[in-house]
């Protein structure tokens, strides 16, 4: 490439780029590790990315990261509220982790999930039914927003009326993950401890509750729960409920907005899914892989000098693992950047891979899952109203920030029985 490799990270994050940012990525992969002196080491291509995913050498510990590299990315040690096991490293990401894992899902809970199917196609339903009689709507604010945070706040056991306190907080969190070149360091981290502890502050009450009180739900079990490797500190369960709220909520919808983006650009695909529901499963782990609602992790660094691809990257440097890249790759994906729900050999990188992998992606396929079967199947001859549409800042959490959909009406819904019921709308 003829550009400084600073202009890359800066290409990368460009908001000019957000609504396709494909045609940088495969740039870079012709040089699969690409280093400026200031900036950080990107990573573009799918087996370095592997590679380096599955390498103990690689930190995801702030700390680990020398302030220099990346400033904005830093993070000040904070005795109240330390890091979430996302940002740990072994031995206490993976104690952390299967504390946090208990209650989710197997072995100890197997049925947790399974249980909340019924509930997840009823919330679907529901808002879906809240469409009648619009002929246009915004795919984002009435139906992929609301229904992931309504089903993590089911999940967790936070009350889904108080979602107007913790939206902003959980949107500067997520902010945070943006490596924005521009951006003011020593402000951002201002901003984004203040929403820490406002969020932990805020959780606290609420786990104090479930300690009185215990109900159906993980924050209870986290709160109550006595394995045989103990429980978590209150500190560390302040951590975690708040990984798990944020994480929960930025980005599932993302998949599902990404998800009907793309099915309206390809018709045929929304009309075979129309008729043939199971085809679901391929479909969504394809979109998982062709436009990935988690871009990049910008947030490693090397324990010891790595040598990978002809490159040194040192101790204490910043890397980047563009995943959405990886999942592009010519050298692992056959035809990389045609849409095919039917894929066969498809183990993506869009829930990561190694220690940190997606611990919730059971919960954010099943969402994705029911959500685009019930679009599919209810939405009356939906069309796009703007393409490209407008995106999110976010360059890491990336996904566009309003879908308007324009529709003829909506088809009934489907009855217990898998047949469909009443007849308003349907053709
Ligand atoms: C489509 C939706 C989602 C996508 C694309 C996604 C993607 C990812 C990715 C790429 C990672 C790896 C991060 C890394 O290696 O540093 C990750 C980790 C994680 N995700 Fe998700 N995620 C999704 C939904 C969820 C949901 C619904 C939850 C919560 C229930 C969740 C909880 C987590 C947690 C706790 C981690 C940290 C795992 C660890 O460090 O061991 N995610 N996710």
């Amino acid at each position: 490439m003829t550009q400084t490799q600073g202009s890359l990270a800066r290409q990368i994050t460009d908001y000019a780029h957000r609504a396709d940012p494909y045609p940088i990525y495969a740039e870079l992969r012709k040089t699969p590790v690409v280093h400026d002196e200031e900036g950080p080491y990107i990573v573009s291509t799918y087996w370095e990315i592997h590679g380096l995913l599955h390498d103990p050498r690689l930190s995801s510990e702030a700390r680990n990261l020398d302030p220099e590299a990346a400033p904005e990315l830093a993070e000040e040690d904070d005795p109240e509220l330390p890091p979430s096991f996302l940002r740990l490293d072994p031995p206490e990401h993976d104690r952390l982790r299967r504390l946090a894992m208990a209650p989710f899902g197997p072995p100890h809970t197997p049925r947790r999930l399974h249980a909340m199917r019924g509930e997840l196609t009823r919330i679907v339903g529901e808002l879906i039914d809240g469409f009648e009689g619009r002929d246009r709507i915004d795919l984002v604010d009435h139906f992929s927003y609301p229904f992931p945070v309504t089903v993590i706040c089911r999940l967790l056991g936070v009350p889904r009326e108080d979602e107007p306190r913790f939206h902003v907080w959980a949107e500067t969190l997520a902010a945070s993950l943006d490596p924005d070149p521009d951006a003011d360091a020593a402000e951002r981290r201002r901003i984004t401890r203040q929403a820490r502890t406002e969020l932990a502050m805020y959780l606290s009450e609420l786990m104090e509750e479930r300690r009185r009180a215990p109900r159906d739900d993980m924050l209870s079990d986290l709160v109550n729960g006595q394995g045989p490797e103990g429980r978590m500190s209150r500190v560390e369960l302040l951590s975690t409920a708040t990984l798990l709220l944020v994480a929960g909520h930025e980005t599932t919808v993302n998949l599902i907005t990404n998800g009907m983006l793309t099915l309206l650009r390809n018709p045929d695909v929304l009309a075979r899914l129309r008729k043939a529901p199971h085809l679901v499963v391929p479909l969504v782990e394809e979109l998982l892989r062709f436009d990935p609602p988690v871009q990049m992790l910008p947030q490693r660094t090397p324990l010891s000098e790595i040598d990978i691809a002809g490159v040194t990257i040192p101790k204490g440097a910043s890397v980047w693992l563009l995943l959405a890249s990886g999942n592009r790759d010519p050298q692992r994906f056959l035809d990389p950047d045609r849409f095919d729900p039917q894929r066969r050999d498809n183990q993506h990188l869009g829930f990561g891979s190694g220690i940190h992998s997606c611990f919730g992606a059971p919960l954010a396929r099943l969402e994705a899952q029911i959500a685009l079967t019930e679009l599919a199947r209810r939405l009356d001859r939906p069309r796009l109203l703007e393409d490209p549409p407008t995106y999110r800042r976010n360059a890491v959490l990336r996904g566009p920030r309003h879908l308007p959909i324009a529709l003829e009406g909506l088809r009934p819904k489907a009855s217990p029985n898998g047949s469909s019921n009443g007849s308003n709308g349907s053709r």
